[in-house]
């Protein structure tokens, strides 16, 4: 019998196990519009409500893999002997890891293709940083992305709207319905689009934390196995790093703040947080790749990864050595008394950068690429009263007190420094 809309949300509503055929049917009717939004919505809050095992949402990510395109970005290219490899941030604040990183990796040796997205609430978008960049081009024909690959060995650019418009349509009707967080949901989304998308390898970045989807670690475990699990069956070597997002990650939180901080790493300085992050996953990611005997520190220090930067920018458009856009508006929050930073939290400096016009709030809303807060200290630090500790950068002074509200709370001064969480907490391997 085919299966119903009304049918389907039921058997879910109800707690039961959803067919491979009831979900290739739903998926595939949803993109035609057979299913309505209303009915997709419905399945959706079901979804999290009862969830879905792991063979429902292996079968649920093939359905969306098969609502588009797949590249095969081992046909019509030479990448001269490059294993590809990737990798996917479930995103936080201030994680502006993919900058400095696709570059180290591919200096390394492999072909990294990141097809990447843009920011949409408090966490930002890796296009939106580098659009910051005067000149640079998101938009990138297959058929650039791959000449690029082949000639610098990284490419990030837009992805194209053929890969998974399933999951594209089921995002945005996601986001207005509070059906995001759905661990099955949120591993199809993620997993369909980089299996969409080729790669033989991937290591995620899955973040734990208040300025993360998953808040704390046992969720994000169960996403990172989720994420694992579905890769596994896809035939991907697959690693899943899950890192602290509790506090913003660097200085820097916004477009052209983090695409500076990211060129200092490049340079061989920048946060140490931000370094130690970039050289642990272009670790696993080069173990992935087959190169486990390449030093990532040794590259990065030795400037090659910034060459790659300048010739991955310059050929998207970008110049690497133009000035990056700076703030109208800086004004800076300060110490109210004498200690030890204890807390600064992500959320907060996310919603408060956000606001400041670095994100935005509607898919077709600008950003302001100069907008964003910068942490003049972090968590350990001896502040006194009065001592700046944040700055916040807008082209809108209105859009200042948005932000300092959305910071109340958020910074915590204490008497004695608390034991600093690890930044990489554990790592999962397919
Ligand atoms: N990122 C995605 O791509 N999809 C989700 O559902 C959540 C985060």
């Amino acid at each position: 019998m085919t299966p119903n809309a009304v049918d389907v949300i039921k058997a879910k509503r109800d707690g039961g196990r959803l067919t491979d055929e009831q979900i290739d049917w739903v998926v595939a009717r949803y993109i035609e519009g057979a299913v309505a939004e209303e009915q997709m919505s419905a399945l959706a809050m079901a979804i999290v409500l009862r969830g879905m095992d792991a063979a429902e949402t292996a079968r649920w990510t093939q359905a969306m893999i098969d609502s588009g395109d797949r590249l095969d970005l081992t046909v019509g290219v030479d990448l001269g002997g490059r294993p590809l490899v990737d990798k996917h941030s479930t995103g936080g604040v201030g994680d502006k890891i993919t900058l400095p990183l696709a570059p180290l990796v591919a200096a390394c040796g492999a072909a990294v293709p990141q097809l990447s997205g843009r920011g949409l609430g408090h966490t930002g978008g890796t296009l939106d940083k580098l659009e910051s960049i005067p000149g640079w081009r998101a938009t990138l024909s297959t058929e650039e992305m791959l000449a690029q690959l082949e000639d610098v060995g990284a490419v990030i650019c837009a992805a194209g709207a053929a890969l998974a418009p399933a999951d594209k349509k089921l995002y945005a009707l996601r986001d207005v319905t509070g059906t995001v967080e759905a661990i099955p949901l949120i591993a199809s989304s993620i997993m369909s689009k980089k299996i969409a998308e080729g790669t033989g390898a991937l290591v995620l970045d899955v973040k734990v934390g208040s300025g993360a989807f998953m808040k704390n670690l046992a969720d994000a475990t169960e996403l990172a196995r989720a994420l694992v699990s579905i890769g596994v069956e896809h035939g991907l070597r697959i690693s899943a790093v899950l890192t602290d997002m509790s506090v913003p990650l660097g200085r820097a939180v916004g477009n052209a703040v983090e695409v500076a901080e990211s060129i200092e790493v490049l340079k061989g300085g920048g946060p140490a947080d931000v370094v130690e992050l970039t050289v642990a996953l272009a670790r696993e990611m080069l173990s992935l790749a087959g190169l486990s005997d390449v030093d990532p520190a040794e590259v990065l220090a030795s400037g090659k990864a910034y060459e790659t930067w300048c010739r991955m920018i310059a050929a998207q458009g970008g110049d690497p050595e133009a000035t990056l856009p700076a703030a109208k508006h800086v004004e800076v929050v300060e110490a109210v008394e004498d200690g030890v930073l204890i807390g600064l939290d992500a959320y907060a400096v996310g919603v408060a950068a956000w606001r400041l016009g670095a994100g935005r709030a509607r898919k077709e809303d600008p950003v302001q690429h100069a907008a964003g807060v910068m942490c003049l200290a972090k968590p350990g630090d001896t502040v006194h009263k009065g001592q700046p500790l944040l700055e916040l950068r807008t082209d809108t002074p209105e859009l200042l007190a948005a932000a300092r509200d959305a910071l109340a709370g958020g910074i915590v001064i204490g008497d004695a420094p608390r034991e600093p969480k690890p930044l990489i907490i554990d790592t999962l391997r397919g």
